[in-house]
């Protein structure tokens, strides 16, 4: 058995616990490092642990130390973790990311092929965006420094903390290179490859290419994470014999320090899993990932109705269209440049279902259309769920506007929920004005639950709300 970490959306670790125990039956460690989860599990079961919907990036597990006792000394401490190379257990673990690379080839070659089709050229005029920044692909532990140090340069390199992509073009574009470089690393360190004595199948000497990334907090240490990382780097390529390279590498080594707890792993993803839906990115894209953990929170059933009001690029309805296909999804916006990048998107996932089974044609239960969240072309109680990430008032609206959209909508989604039954989901930073707007519409709304979230280096909260008895106020019928 291998143990895999997991790192999940801060504040999400309790149901990205519940998915592994759901889909693969093993019980999850949640680390004291949040964000992080832990669980062990068969080899063989690796791509189902790759088919998890609420982990970003995974890692095997190569040792754990919960109470690992660092000198205070910087240079005896340094020693000791340089030291602590060769006396780890290297050889299971490699195995694992053997087998992982394996499985990642496969997948590759299947998403270059798609990526050939010529539907997937297709696109609707997406229209002249302004740029937009991923928020979600900021780095959530914020006071976690992260650094990567490419051993062979004396050159200490920082990794750009959160990614932005320029458009959802560019983004589409940035991630084929992404792939074609992958190919080359690939078709190199194949699984023919022996990471441990760097021998091909043929027998011709293969040096690995490997970095090492270095994520600490805490602050007893006597040590930067670059230093960790430059001197655990230097020891992992005197006992290798590998070759550091920041860019192109095989092996991701990972240095996890959390105050006293220390964690070596290797990396099973190149990027994060959350970026399976959305092709066409906007400035609030939100990762799939948090999409689904809040959709978890409120339980879908087969054949429930699940609104979006204010969809953004769709990462909610997306992610519920492919993980709950027995359910009904309808997103909407207001922006029509958001409403277009969500219909490219849903575009992106019908084209990867095509592409699933070529011999049928299949649909997405789901609809998009322009609207206002105060005024919603839908039926009073005729909808089961409404899942949202409202607008924080930084990147979209204002603090100011807040105070009065968060009433209104908070009315207008007790108007179409079903009485008794219905239930919402709610993403906002903006806690204040949320718990003032609650009040108001306290008859219609009770507050189950509440997880606290970090997006994109923001405070926020995700709302159960359950909908009570209480009659919503009827309103002239939009038709
Ligand atoms: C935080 S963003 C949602 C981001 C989305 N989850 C995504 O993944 O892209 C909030 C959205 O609310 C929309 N919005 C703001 N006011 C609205 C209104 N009155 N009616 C409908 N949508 C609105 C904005 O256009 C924005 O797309």
């Amino acid at each position: 058995a291998a143990v895999i970490g997991a790192t999940v959306p801060t504040g999400f670790e309790q149901t990205a616990a519940e998915e592994v125990q759901e889909k693969l039956g093993s019980a999850s460690r949640i680390s004291r490092d949040r964000g992080k989860i832990y669980f062990a599990v068969p080899a063989r079961s690796l791509p189902q642990v790759h088919r998890l919907r609420s982990v970003d990036n995974l890692f095997v597990v190569v040792e754990e130390f919960k109470d690992y006792q660092f000198k205070e000394n910087k240079e005896d401490a340094l020693k000791d973790l340089e030291g602590l190379v060769k006396k780890l257990p290297w050889t299971d673990p490699l195995k694992v990311w053997e087998l992982n690379n394996s499985l990642k080839k496969k997948k590759t070659k299947r998403k270059k092929h798609n990526l050939q089709s010529p539907a997937s050229k297709e696109k609707l005029n997406d229209g002249g965006e302004e740029g937009g920044a991923d928020q979600n692909d900021t780095n959530d532990q914020e006071d976690c420094a992260q650094n990567i140090v490419g051993v062979a340069s004396s050159q200490d390199t920082e990794k750009p903390q959160g990614v932005a992509s320029q458009n959802g073009g560019e983004e589409e574009e940035e991630d084929n290179e992404q792939l074609n470089a992958r190919d080359e690393v690939q078709a190199s360190s194949g699984s023919s490859t022996k990471a441990g004595d760097g021998q091909t199948a043929e027998g011709e000497a293969k040096v690995l290419k490997f970095r090492v990334t270095c994520n600490r907090a805490g602050d007893k240490h006597s040590f930067t994470s670059n230093e960790a990382a430059r001197d655990f780097g230097g020891a992992v390529q005197e006992h290798f014999q590998w070759k550091a390279d920041m860019t192109n590498f095989d092996v991701e080594v990972l240095l996890n320090i959390h105050n006293n707890e220390v964690v070596v792993g290797i990396a099973l993803t190149e990027e994060s899993l959350h970026r399976r839906n959305i092709t066409h990115f906007g400035p609030t894209t939100l990762r799939s990932t948090l999409a689904y953990g809040m959709l978890r929170l409120c339980d879908p059933q087969p054949t429930d109705i699940i609104v979006d009001p204010m969809c953004g690029t769709g990462a909610i309805p997306i992610e519920g269209a492919a993980e709950w296909p027995g359910c009904y999804h309808i997103a909407g916006d207001n922006n029509p440049q958001a409403v277009k990048r969500a219909a490219n998107n849903i575009c992106s996932l019908l084209r990867k279902n095509e592409s699933k089974d070529s011999s049928t044609v299949q649909g997405v239960p789901l609809d998009i259309i322009q609207w206002d969240i105060c005024n919603l072309p839908l039926r009073t109680g005729s909808v089961d769920i409404v899942v949202t990430d409202m607008p924080f008032g930084k990147r979209i609206g204002s603090k100011k506007k807040n105070w009065d959209l968060y009433p209104a909508c908070l009315m207008e989604m007790g108007r179409i929920c079903t009485p008794g039954t219905g239930r919402a989901v709610l993403l906002t930073q903006d806690k204040k004005c949320f718990a003032k707007a609650l009040s108001r519409v306290g008859h219609i709304w009770r507050r189950a639950q509440t997880v606290w979230v970090n997006v994109g280096g923001l405070h926020a909260a995700v709302y159960l709300l359950r909908r009570t008895w209480e009659r919503a106020e009827e309103r002239r019928s939009f038709w």
